[in-house]
């Protein structure tokens, strides 16, 4: 398997959204961050955002909810054509209903966990869903350092996903770089988020392919 990579637009130019998604058009998929003010200190865009990307790009996009009221936004952005819709643990009050009603609309379900909530939240709801992200760093802002603590958790998630054989894909989001995303993908992670490391760079069709080259050949799930 290969390693996939989906690039951050949070800190992209979005007044030239078009071209900023052209420049990642050999990545995996798009990742939209989706902040309130309330779940994380910032706010980024919604719905609007999230359609003008679909409607600019052919690739998957997939929106990661960093928002208290998953249960109520999450199925609006699997009607606006994502790919995949990933809601907080810690802000879905039926996670399983939810995976149920994404599955419905025909997107993907995705979970995702901060830095401090364990495993335990939703090994016992993981089988509903497409998707498991882990964060590598405090949700809200890109740009900030990869967590190395987050490193064993990343390995104990391959494993509970192996032990049950679950072809779940596992996504690690925050600090990713050429310097960290090789632990990443020996630890078991398999799917990349990556913001600052890919529109910082000159050539982010080249940072792309580097990346994507460099977690591949340490992929261990
Ligand atoms: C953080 C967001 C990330 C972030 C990634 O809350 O979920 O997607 O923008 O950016 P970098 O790669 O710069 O950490
Ligand atoms: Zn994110």
């Amino acid at each position: 398997m290969r390693a996939q990579i989906s690039p951050s637009i949070l800190n992209c130019d979005i007044a030239n959204l078009a071209s900023e998604l052209q420049r990642i058009d050999n990545a995996d998929g798009v990742h939209v961050d989706i902040m309130d003010n309330h779940f994380v200190p910032n706010l980024s865009w919604g719905l609007p955002v999230a359609q003008a990307v679909v409607e600019n790009t052919k690739l998957p996009i997939d929106a990661h909810l960093m928002i208290t009221d998953a249960d109520r936004w999450a199925p609006a952005y699997a009607e606006i054509g994502c790919h995949t819709v990933t809601a907080h643990a810690e802000a879905t009050a039926a996670p399983v209903r939810l995976a149920r009603e994404l599955h419905r609309l025909g997107a993907q379900a995705g979970i995702a966990l901060r830095p401090a909530t364990p495993l335990a939240a939703i090994a016992d709801v993981i089988s509903e869903f497409d998707m498991l992200l882990i964060m590598t760093v405090e949700p809200g802002f890109g740009g900030q350092s990869f967590l190395d603590i987050m490193l064993p958790k990343i390995a104990q998630a391959r494993a509970l996903l192996s032990k049950d054989n679950l072809d779940i894909r596992l996504q690690i989001d925050g600090g990713v770089s050429r310097k960290t995303i090789e632990r990443a993908a020996e630890a078991g992670a398999n799917v990349f988020v990556a913001g600052s490391a890919v529109y910082k760079s000159e050539d982010a069709h080249r940072e792309i392919d580097t990346l994507r080259e460099l977690a591949t050949t340490h992929l261990c799930g």
